[in-house]
């Protein structure tokens, strides 16, 4: 495939227009050794998933699955831009999951359970196993919990086996599951139970993050008291057991409401429950996602829709065989775990990794000990834990004997830098690479190489999913030219059938939030007057991939220059002292806004002012004077989420002497105080009110 190789500092801006200032790079090639296994070598499949084949180049999706009824109509859009797919089909997710596969894999690894201390072992979950526990569960939620299709049950889970067996539970019996990420606070979990109208929370006693038993429980206990405020009963409370002998919580299990699911089991033993035959349009599991303002939204996703777009994708990018080891290193509590740890990967009777713990526990190598251990061939993960370990060990991964014949980011850009490093030293230049951008709102994945047919390019997504079109709009929703490497907001022109049917109760924000922006007509009907706003600012190269700026409320007007911060970050990790950046707009009389400089170094490396003046002529060098930082913050660590995500906002917050709010439901709340008192100097600075678009400064997703 001859592709050239672009130079984006050419294109001219006009003020409007985000200022694009990055460099193109090199593509790297899959090796011939991949290609020769992997699932989908037929570039026939862009022209099969082309428009004029749209809606129906879907069914050989769907034909992926096992259904007790097919459907009569392949897409639906009488309802627009509420997409139906597959209406009349009727298909069970567990069943697709787990019962189909015992015939031929029932002694094989459905997951692999890593628990977070190394001395405790690995235990493997057979299909028949898991089976048999995904039965008596659904078993115990039908008959002790009185759960029925169509009800909400609200799951705060940590990362452990019974995570996907009380989802599984639900899918068996139509009920629709809200995973709360375990991290979250006790409050943020009851306010996603209320909205949902859950009755009923499951929950663990503990789990292991970093060395220590944390206390879950107590967090049940503050979700029940959070959701009564906002007017939603919970009745039970179902606690699994971390340990098979001793409780993990000191907190007390309260009489009438709280059961532990472990003492209530053995009633169930040897139960079996038939798999509830869906509608393909029956809700599969609400997700939520916070904006930067109002409440969190629930995204629905429908059963056959959803689990077949899943499917393909794992199959296809992901290239996931049942004879592969495959590690997302993600937690199932958001999207990501939901679609390529838990239904994606089984429903292709995929042997998955399930690890609790956090990456670097108790050292920078424990991932790397983790896959030559099990010998793990596809690993999954995000530029932040890419950074993260690379910080920590950027040698640890030679040490180890394992070899990766895939390796996937998602959930931010990566920056070049990075993207080199995980590609030669954790890839140890064998693994094909895809970066895929993708949403909660999506399903799966929307933007990424096909691993044996596209080269890879370091920074860039890819070119669009088959049948997925992007396109990318100005502000004014004038189309800009495919391939000009001008920025604006990326759309997707068609619906897929992964996208979200709705916001859970709430029809108008679904509209409004991703649709009305570009919508040419309210009452149409048809598809191409309802182009999908992902909020996300973008440029598509000569060579049609697509590069992901961030989120386009995180940019930077400079003097009216808007500038993508992802372009100064990645700038700044030029600098081989630093291992992290984070750039946020400052208030400046002159220039309206100025960008300042967060980074974090290398162990070892000491903070001073020949760093900063690095970092600053990075920023010269590679994008211009216009960017130079008001100030280069050298901090201990980043503000992050639970999740790994640094909290811009935050950041934007303290450099503009505005209230941070609130931070607890922070990975590491005690560093705001130090990064406050490092820039604002000891005791306490009044706060001001601040602008709008500083306020709205970060994606909090
Ligand atoms: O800004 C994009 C970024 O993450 C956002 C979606 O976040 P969330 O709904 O939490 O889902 C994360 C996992 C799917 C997007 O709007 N994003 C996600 N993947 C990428 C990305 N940015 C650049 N490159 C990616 N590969």
């Amino acid at each position: 495939m001859a592709r050239t190789r672009e130079d984006t500092q050419s294109v001219t801006v006009s003020e409007a227009e985000i200022a694009v200032h990055w460099k193109e790079e090199d593509y790297y090639q899959p090796s011939p050794k991949f290609i020769g296994q992997a699932n989908l070598t037929d570039p026939g499949i862009m022209e099969r998933f082309g428009l004029d084949r749209f809606p129906e180049c879907f069914r050989e999706y769907a034909d992926l699955l096992t259904w007790d009824q097919y459907w009569h109509t392949t897409l639906d859009t009488g309802d627009a831009p509420f997409w139906k797919w597959f209406v009349g089909g009727r298909l069970n997710a567990c069943y697709n999951c787990v019962d189909r596969h015992l015939a031929q894999h029932k002694n094989k690894a459905a997951f692999i359970f890593v628990p977070e201390p190394e001395d405790e072992p690995h235990v493997p979950l057979t299909y028949q196993e898991l089976y048999v526990r995904v039965n008596e569960t659904a078993a115990l939620l039908r008959d002790f919990a009185g759960l029925r299709a169509g009800d909400r049950v609200t799951l705060h889970l940590p990362m452990t086996p019974e995570l996907p067996i009380t989802m599984l539970a639900c899918a068996r019996l139509g009920v629709i599951h809200s995973v709360v990420f375990g991290g979250f606070s006790g409050e943020a979990c009851g306010i996603r139970a209320a909205d949902s109208g859950s009755k009923v929370l499951v929950t663990m006693d503990g789990y292991y993050r970093n060395g220590k038993v944390l206390d879950h429980k107590a967090n049940a206990d503050i979700a029940v008291a959070t959701a009564a405020k906002e007017g939603q009963t919970i009745d039970k409370v179902l606690v699994w057991r971390r340990f098979r002998d001793r409780s993990a919580s000191s907190t007390p299990m309260v009489k009438g409401r709280d059961f532990l699911i472990n003492d209530l089991l053995p009633k169930y033993a040897g139960q079996r429950v038939q798999p509830v035959s869906m509608d393909a349009l029956a809700p599969l599991f609400l997700m939520y996602t916070s904006g930067t303002t109002g409440r969190p939204k629930g995204c629905q996703h429908g059963t056959g829709g959803y689990l077949a777009y899943v499917a393909a994708t794992s199959k296809y990018i992901q290239d996931i065989h049942p004879t592969d080891v495959y590690w997302c290193f993600a937690d199932i509590g958001w999207i990501t775990g939901h679609s390529y740890i838990v239904y994606g990967p089984l429903a292709l009777a995929a042997t998955g990794v399930l690890y609790e713990g956090v990456p670097a526990y108790p050292d920078a190598g424990r991932p790397w000990r983790i896959a030559e251990r099990l010998d793990v061939n596809i690993f999954h993960t995000s530029p932040t834990t890419v950074r993260m370990l690379r910080k920590l060990g950027p040698e640890e991964p030679r040490k180890y004997h394992y070899h990766f014949k895939t390796m996937t980011t998602v959930g931010e850009p990566i920056e070049p830098e990075a993207w080199k490093w995980y590609h030669s030293v954790v890839g140890k230049g064998e693994a094909v690479i895809t970066d895929t951008w993708w949403q909660t709102e999506n399903g799966g994945f929307l933007c990424s190489t096909k691993p044996a047919l596209d080269p890879m390019k370091p920074g860039s997504a890819g070119p669009g999913m088959p049948g997925i079109h992007p396109v990318i709009y100005d502000e004014e929703g004038r189309e800009i030219p495919r391939g000009s490497q001008k920025a604006g907001n990326i759309c997707i022109r068609n619906p897929w059938p992964g996208i979200m049917q709705t916001i859970w109760g709430d029809r108008d924000r679904y509209v409004k939030t991703y649709y009305a922006k570009y919508n040419k007509n309210p009452k149409s009907t048809d598809w191409r007057d309802w182009p999908y706003f992902a909020g996300d600012g973008a440029l598509q190269a000569a060579d049609g991939y697509f590069r992901i700026l961030g989120r386009v409320d995180d940019v930077i007007n400079v003097a009216g220059h808007r500038l993508g911060t992802k372009e100064l970050e990645s700038a700044c990790l030029t600098v081989p002292e630093v291992a992290e950046a984070a750039v946020v707009p400052v208030q400046d009389d002159l220039k309206g806004r100025v960008p300042e400089v967060y980074v974090s170094l290398k162990p070892g490396v000491a903070a001073g002012k020949e760093v900063k003046d690095k970092v600053v002529h990075a920023i010269e060098t590679t994008i211009g004077k216009i960017a130079r930082p008001k100030d280069v913050r050298i901090v201990p660590d980043m503000p992050k989420t639970r999740s790994g995500k640094i909290m811009r906002r935050v950041l934007a917050a303290i450099s503009n002497t505005m209230e941070t709010g609130d931070v607890t439901t922070l990975a590491n709340p005690d560093v705001v105080e130090q990064i406050r008192e490092l820039v604002q100097g000891k005791g306490k600075v009044a706060t001001k009110a601040g602008p709008e678009d500083i306020k709205r400064f970060g994606d909090e997703r």
